[in-house]
C-alpha cells in the first residue's frame, strides 16, 4: 500500500530530527527517504523476521518505523514513545496503514512513575532504545529499560565524534546503568556516522540456528560448531552424543537429538534441556504452553523415579527468536538398554497417569540413546513435545 501525499508531506515536515533542519524524516519508511536508512539498520542488527505474539516498546520511536515493522511482523502489543511532532506523524502512519499501535506523546525525562501511569506495568519482550540516550536523562532512561525489559533491550549509541560513544565507553556505561546480565555486541550501523549496537538481555543466548548440528557451550553464549560433530556410531549407543574426549574439552558436553537436546557441563549438577518445537509453532505463548506441559510430564516421571528432575523453565533466545529451555538435573551416567521389567513399569505408570506419546509406543523410546543409568537406577531422559498428558 502506498502512502498518501498528506502523510508523505507530514513525514518530510514533522518527522525530522532535529526538527526544522532537514528536508526529510529521520527514519526511512515504505519507500520514503530518511536521514536513517532503516533497511541497513535492520540488516546490521539482524532485526527479527518474526515478532509473533511478542510485545515491543520503542523509547524515542521517531515516526514509528520500528513499531510499524514489529507490528507487521506479528507483534501482539506495540508501544512507541516520543515528543509531539514525530508522534503525530507516527499516529497518522499507523492509522493510514491500519495498524493497531499505541503511540504516546511522552517526554522520557518525566520519569518511570509517569510512564507506568501512562502505559501500565506490563513488561515487554523487546525494548528498543536507539540513538536516544544523549537526548534525555540517561539514568531515567536506564530505569525505564531496567523495569520494562522482560527479555531483550536493543540499544544503539550515537557517533563517537560528537557524543564520544566509542565501543569501550559504551561497554562501561551500559554495564553500569543497566541491570541486564547478558551483553552482546552486534556491530556498527554506518548509514549516518558510525554507531555501536548492542543486544542486552535477561535471557540466555543459546544459538540453535543450525539445529541439526551440535551446539557448544562457552560461557554464557552457546554456539553451534561443526567440528564437534563426531560420529559415535558403534562406539556409543545411538544418537549424536558428545560424551567422549572432545566433549570434555573445557568440561562442556551436550546431547543433540532431533526433538530435544541437552547442554551440560561435567562439573555441574544442572544442565539445560532445549526443546525443538513443531515448526508450525512460532508464537511465544504456544511455546510456553508446550514447555510447561513437558515440565509437568517430566516432573511426574521424575517423582516416580523414571526420569531426571526438571528444576525451572528458563527464557532463551537466539538471533531469530525467543524460546524456552528447562533447567534440569544433570545425570552423569552411561547410556543403557533398560530391562523389560523396567520398561513395563514405566508403561504401566504412564497408563495410570494418562501420559502418552503421540502416534508412538512409549516402549520404542526405551532405547539406549534415551536412557541413562546412574548408581544402578535407570532414567528416561528424552521427553519432548510429542508427549502429552491428560490436562
Ligand atoms: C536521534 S532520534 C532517534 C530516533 C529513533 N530511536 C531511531 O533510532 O531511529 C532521537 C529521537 O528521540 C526523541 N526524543 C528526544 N528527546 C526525547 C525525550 N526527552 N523524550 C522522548 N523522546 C525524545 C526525538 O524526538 C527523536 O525522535
Amino acid at each position: 500500500m502506498t502512502l498518501s501525499d498528506k502523510i508523505k508531506q507530514e513525514l518530510r515536515e514533522k518527522g525530522q530530527f532535529p526538527y526544522g533542519k532537514r528536508d526529510r524524516a529521520y527514519q526511512s519508511i515504505d519507500g520514503q527517504p530518511g536521514i536513517r536508512d532503516m533497511n541497513h539498520r535492520y540488516d546490521v542488527i539482524n532485526f527479527p523476521k518474526s515478532f509473533d505474539g511478542e510485545t515491543v516498546i520503542d523509547f524515542g520511536c521517531s515516526v514509528g518505523a520500528i513499531c510499524i515493522e514489529a507490528k507487521r511482523r506479528g507483534a501482539k502489543r506495540v508501544v512507541g514513545l516520543d515528543l509531539k511532532q514525530p508522534i503525530s506523524v507516527a499516529k497518522g502512519l499507523a492509522e493510514e496503514l491500519d495498524l493497531d499501535i499505541e503511540f504516546y506523546e511522552f517526554d522520557i525525562d518525566k520519569g518511570l512513575l509517569a510512564l507506568k501511569q501512562l502505559i501500565g506495568l506490563d513488561t515487554f519482550d523487546h525494548v528498543f532504545a536507539l540513538s536516544i540516550w544523549a537526548h534525555c536523562d540517561e539514568t531515567i532512561l536506564a530505569q525505564m529499560i531496567n523495569y520494562y525489559t522482560d527479555k531483550i533491550c536493543w540499544f544503539e549509541g550515537h557517533n563517537a565524534t560528537t557524543y564520544g560513544d566509542t565501543k569501550s565507553k559504551m561497554d562501561i556505561e551500559l554495564e553500569k546503568l543497566l541491570d541486564l546480565p547478558y551483553h552482546e555486541y552486534i556491530g556498527e550501523t554506518s548509514d549516518r556516522s558510525v554507531r555501536q549496537n548492542y543486544k542486552i538481555s535477561r535471557s540466555n543466548r543459546i544459538d540453535m540456528t543450525r539445529k541439526d548440528e551440535f551446539v557448544y557451550f562457552s560461557g554464557d553464549v552457546y554456539d553451534t560448531v561443526i567440528e564437534a560433530n563426531h560420529d559415535y556410531e558403534n562406539k556409543k549407543p545411538g544418537g549424536n552424543h558428545l560424551i567422549d574426549t572432545n566433549s570434555y574439552r573445557d568440561g562442556k558436553y551436550n546431547f543433540n537429538g532431533k526433538f530435544s537436546c541437552f547442554l551440560g557441563d561435567s562439573n555441574s549438577s544442572e544442565g539445560i534441556k532445549l526443546i525443538s518445537y513443531d515448526p508450525s509453532v512460532t508464537n511465544l505463548s504456544d511455546k510456553k504452553e508446550i514447555v510447561e506441559r513437558i515440565f509437568r510430564i517430566q516432573s511426574k516421571l521424575s517423582e516416580a523415579g523414571f526420569s531426571s528432575k526438571p528444576l525451572e523453565i528458563i527464557d532463551c533466545h537466539d538471533s531469530n527468536t525467543f524460546y524456552y529451555g528447562i533447567k534440569m538435573e544433570n545425570l552423569k551416567g552411561k547410556f543403557v538398554q533398560p530391562s523389560e521389567e523396567w520398561i513395563q513399569e514405566l508403561v504401566d505408570f504412564c497408563k495410570q497417569n494418562n501420559l502418552s506419546r503421540e502416534g508412538w509406543d512409549i516402549r520404542k523410546d526405551c532405547v539406549p540413546k534415551n536412557c541413562i543409568e546412574v548408581d544402578g537406577k535407570v532414567y528416561l531422559v528424552d521427553i519432548d513435545y510429542r508427549w502429552t498428558d491428560a490436562i
